[in-house]
């Protein structure tokens, strides 16, 4: 499967997001990556299922949408009238994470589980057939523009390892510090999506990034 690109509007332009939709609309992305965060289980809220919706009425892609949240599974139909097609929920914040994924998947969305950085890929081994994308956080989540944490690439190899091995479909998301500058080296590795924030809408030209993003490997 060639790998898809996912920009992250987190690191758009919130007083013209109008402008910054058409702009990916228009590109070669494939999904826009939407994170909420809650100020409990992040240190930082960014916004919530009303500007979701509003996110939907203007994009001509699939939403991702990245619940960084804690008791998640209040909100899942919420994220679905919203507006996500994919909806990931993070392993440290389900204590239920099976039921979880399930009833992501009852709802019609793609079921997602986002790990945190210190988390292994190791504990998802009893919940890979009930997800269709597995998050790996390259940063400790909350914030745009940090700086990709290196382990993250054994950590990919790992999963598409035992990926491979029981022959599922499961994709390999990286979220995180992802640029041009490592991106090759993360599709290396086995990733399947790339969500780009600041690498895309802080450069120059950010139809031309994600085209050098998509073309990476051909
Ligand atoms: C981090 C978010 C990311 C963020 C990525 O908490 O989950 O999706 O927007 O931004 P960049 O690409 O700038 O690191
Ligand atoms: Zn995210």
């Amino acid at each position: 499967m060639k790998h898809l690109i996912a920009p992250s509007v987190l690191a758009a332009d919130f007083s013209n997001l109008q402008r910054d939709f058409d702009m990916i609309n228009s590109s070669r992305a494939d999904w826009y990556h939407v994170d909420v965060m809650d100020g409990s289980f992040v240190p930082n809220i960014s916004f919530g299922m009303n500007i979701v919706k509003t996110m939907k009425k203007m994009a001509q892609k699939p939403l991702d949408v990245h619940l960084m949240i804690d008791n998640p599974d209040q909100y899942l139909e919420a994220f679905k009238d919203a507006g996500a097609d994919v909806l990931t929920v993070h392993y440290e914040a389900c204590t239920h994470l099976h039921r979880t994924l399930s009833a992501i998947r009852a709802l019609g969305m793609k079921a997602g589980v986002a790990i945190n950085p210190h988390t292994s890929v190791h504990l998802l081994e009893d919940v890979l057939e009930q997800t269709d994308l597995v998050c790996i956080m390259s940063v400790n989540p909350g914030f745009g523009g940090q700086k990709f944490i290196y382990q993250t690439l054994a950590k990919i190899k790992a999963l598409k390892a035992r990926i491979i091995e029981r022959n599922l479909s499961t994709m390999i998301e990286i979220d995180g510090g992802v640029g041009l500058q490592n991106a090759e080296e993360i599709l290396k590795a086995g990733a399947d999506v790339l969500v780009a924030g600041s690498s895309v809408f802080k450069s120059e030209d950010p139809i031309d990034t994600i085209d050098r993003l998509k073309n990476i490997g051909q």
